[in-house]
């Protein structure tokens, strides 16, 4: 039996086998077989639905200093704002009018946010949208954090692991941080009954076909509800600014490989995706994605919010985003649900 027919039968490979898998990935045949066998998955339980999730970046104020990234402590130049409690419910007043369900607030590791403060938002949002989810994607925090804030009423919680490799995650943090610190952080946001995202950049300087292979391992062992993967690129003012940009064929490779590894995760066509290529989100849904995260942020703060260069639909009011993208998931052949958009189970 060859190595597809194995993932396709057994959701899951050994690391070898992965790293097997991944020198399949230029090869057209191997490409489509599991292009073919992600999109029937995604079909058997999603339909042709796509979820959308408001995306509210509240604040780029970082204490860490993650060097790929271009909102990191050390980036004298980027223009820090904070949202305030009003705007952010602007936000989502404006975002529940265009049909959004998910309010994702996103943000920089921005000590401003205390406990309280985050509790005080989350309450008034589920107050006043008590049919929505929220989620909440603002790093590492304590355990007796994550249990206030989803106490307060967050459902989900998005969190990156970057990449399941130590050595390779010690090349992209500084060494306050840890592997052993985000992972305790998902685990410990599943047992406090988040719904949990977790993923990596593809490209990032320092992956390898063993990095992803752990990568994928480890997904597999956390069995999040969501998997958040896009196209590393550089931010011109980190020490990766002339780095090459992650693949867009090896991004939607993996996604029909995570599509497969977990059949009902929710599974983002990323903003990312769609800044390397024109039609990157498009193509995202065609191997397997059932997700897309439009901008919900004020105009006025967009361009602050630079996690990398050339970010698309920083310039666009929400309501353009919502609907080009409405636009563009129908010409894929997809349509968008408005609801919460949980997970199957
Ligand atoms: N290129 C692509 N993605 C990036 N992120 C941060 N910096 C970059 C970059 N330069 C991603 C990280 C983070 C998410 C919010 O954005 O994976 O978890
Ligand atoms: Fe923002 Fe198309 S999604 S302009």
């Amino acid at each position: 039996m060859d190595i597809i027919d194995k993932l396709i039968k057994d959701h899951r490979l050994t690391g070898e086998e992965y790293i097997a898998l991944l020198a399949l990935a230029e090869d057209p045949s191997a490409v489509e077989r599991l292009k073919e066998e992600a999109c029937r998955l995604r079909r058997q339980y999603y339909g042709d639905k796509v979820y959308i999730r408001g995306l509210i970046e509240f604040t780029d104020y970082c204490k860490n200093d993650c060097y790929y990234c271009g909102i990191r402590r050390g980036n004298a130049k980027a223009q820090r704002y904070r949202l305030t409690k009003e705007e952010i419910l602007s936000c989502c007043e404006n975002g529940y009018s265009l049909g959004f369900r998910t309010f994702v607030l996103q943000g920089g590791e921005d000590p401003y946010y205390t406990d309280e403060r985050l509790e005080e938002i989350v309450r008034s949002i589920k107050a006043g949208y008590p049919d929505c989810a929220v989620t909440l994607s603002v790093g590492e925090r304590s355990y007796a954090s994550y249990a206030r804030l989803r106490k307060a009423g967050a459902d989900r919680y998005l969190l990156r692991h970057e990449t399941a490799d130590e050595e390779h995650y010690r090349k992209l943090h500084p060494p306050q941080m840890s592997l052993a610190e985000r992972k305790a952080c998902l685990y410990q946001l599943k047992e406090l009954g988040y719904q949990v995202g977790a993923g990596f950049m593809v490209g990032s300087p320092g992956q390898t076909e063993q990095t992803i292979a752990q990568d994928l391992l480890f997904l597999k062992e956390l069995e999040p509800q969501m998997v958040g993967i896009g196209p590393f690129i550089p931010h011109h003012a980190t020490r990766f600014a002339k780095e090459t940009p992650g693949s867009v064929e090896l991004t939607l490779f993996l996604l029909s490989v995570i599509r497969i590894l977990l059949p009902k995760v929710l599974l983002p066509a990323t903003t990312a995706l769609g800044t390397l290529d024109p039609y990157g989100r498009e193509k995202g849904l065609a191997v397997g994605a059932n997700v897309v995260m439009p901008n919900l942020s004020p105009v006025k703060d967009r361009k602050k919010y630079e996690l990398y260069d050339h970010k698309i639909c920083t310039g666009e009011e929400a309501a353009e985003c919502r609907e080009c993208l409405a636009r563009r998931v129908e010409a894929a052949g997809y349509r968008i649900v408005e609801g919460r958009g949980d997970a199957e189970t």
